[in-house]
């Protein structure tokens, strides 16, 4: 198992180009089952993430191929409707095959993904808003068995999620665009990731208005065709590079990147005291080092407010600012598992139920420690960059689904990082 080896105490300086978005690509993958002709993706990331949602897609029968980071598939033989066991349980995002299968084919048989390690992670909300649909759902087994109504094609409803889902609001709105009649998403999530699926359907025919609003409105259509598109950039891993160089110091220019998808996460390193520049695709951070900066409170929320998947990055840097900071976790009951390996760096922290609270420490000194989930990993790099000595980080393939590279992003400038393969 490969690990992670980090020398603190480098500052970062240059410049690096943002990878492709992991949660953009994986919903953009999923609806090229939507259509019997080509979809061609570029700028998606090379990622183990990718890798499973294409096998996945690959057992289903569609045909996939992939060339850097341009992907084309063709789902006209798809034989296979189903999403097994195997491939769910190492990717919960599989359940997006679930819309676009029934909405295609009338039938779809998904394992239900089960908990994860930072919650139970349910998926009633997909079920609820497909039978709504008209869909007929019965779970046995340990899956999910849908069929669409005697007609073969699901039909608009009208649909009003319990709680604000991102999954759930792509596979309702895969599955209408190919449904009879009005689909109306309410409550849907507002995430980015969501306008560039939305993008991509529109181009293959889709009719959809309101994305990325918590309303949108779909009217299905008949068919789609092929289309080309290019993922947008990863907002989770521009945030981690701001992070990272905010606690190390230095003055690094982050290419290919979306800044007005950052809005919570930039405001709040502003407020830590970093430098920060924006264009329309670039955004520049000058950070004096963590010694130098304040401790910023944090609420995880759905966006446009502080992403969950930015708040172990984010109590990084808080571990070693000036005074106190409080992290809020809204979105998931148990995103605390990289509090226990900061504090075996030398960190302060203390978890008040769903808050952390981070005392800052002049320093951390390098330790072995456990990735225990993806952006939980990131957190421990930042750490890593900043302790004093050797860090070790065991169990990065949590890091490999959804970074492309990061060693080798971050040795480019200029940090002591390397990968150990056992
Ligand atoms: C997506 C992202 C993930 C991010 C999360 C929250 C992808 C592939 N993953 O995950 O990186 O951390 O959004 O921004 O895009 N819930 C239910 N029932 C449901 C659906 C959700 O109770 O049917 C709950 C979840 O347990 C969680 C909350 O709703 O507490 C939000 O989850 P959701 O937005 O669905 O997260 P994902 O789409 O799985």
């Amino acid at each position: 198992m490969d690990k992670l080896i980090v020398t603190g105490g480098a500052r970062l300086r240059g410049e690096l180009e943002v990878s492709g978005a992991k949660n953009s690509a994986l919903p953009i993958l999923c609806a090229s089952l939507l259509t019997a002709d080509t979809v061609v993706l570029s700028n998606v990331p090379r990622l183990h993430d990718v890798a499973t949602m294409l096998k996945l897609l690959w057992r289903m029968g569609v045909e996939a191929e992939r060339d850097g980071h341009k992907v084309t598939l063709r789902g006209d033989r798809i034989s296979f409707l189903e999403a097994p066991y195997e491939l769910v349980k190492t990717m919960r995002a599989s359940i997006l095959v679930l819309g676009p299968m029934l909405a295609r084919f009338g039938q779809a048989r998904v394992s239900l993904p089960g908990g994860c390690a930072i919650g139970q992670r349910p998926v009633d909300q997909h079920i609820k808003g497909l039978q709504a649909m008209g869909a007929e759902i019965e779970i046995e087994q340990g899956y999910i068995n849908a069929r669409a109504p005697k007609s073969g094609r699901l039909h608009g409803a009208r649909i009003v999620t319990d709680m604000v889902t991102v999954t759930g609001t792509e596979n309702l709105m895969m599955a209408a665009v190919l449904a009879e009649g009005e689909t109306i998403l309410e409550n849907a999530a507002r995430e980015p990731e969501i306008g560039d699926l939305a993008e991509l359907l529109i181009k293959m025919g889709a009719k959809i208005v309101g994305a990325g609003t918590d309303r949108i409105v779909i009217q299905g259509v008949e068919s789609l065709r092929g289309a080309e598109h290019a993922v947008m950039p990863d907002r989770i891993e521009t945030g981690t590079f701001l992070c990272a160089v905010a606690a190390t110091g230095g003055d690094v220019v982050l290419r290919a990147a979306r800044p007005e998808t950052l809005d919570a996460v930039i405001d709040k390193l502003r407020e830590a005291g970093a430098d920060i520049d924006t264009g329309p695709d670039w955004i520049q951070i000058r950070s004096a080092g963590a010694e130098h900066m304040k401790a910023v409170s944090i609420r995880t929320a759905e966006y446009p407010a502080f992403p969950t998947d930015m708040q172990a990055q984010f109590m990084a840097l808080g571990c070693v600012s000036e005074g106190t900071s409080r992290v809020t976790e809204t979105i998931f009951e148990n995103r605390f598992m990289h509090v226990q390996e900061l504090n075996r760096l030398g960190a302060n922290i203390e978890i008040e139920g769903k808050t952390a609270v981070i005392q800052g420490v002049p320093r951390l000194s390098g330790a072995a420690v456990m990735a225990t989930d993806l952006r939980a990993s990131a957190g421990l790099v930042i750490s890593g960059l900043v302790a004093e000595g050797d860090t070790t980080i065991d169990r990065i393939y949590h890091l490999d689904r959804g970074y492309e590279q990061m060693e080798k992003k971050l040795s480019a400038i200029g940090a002591k990082i390397r990968r150990a393969s056992a």
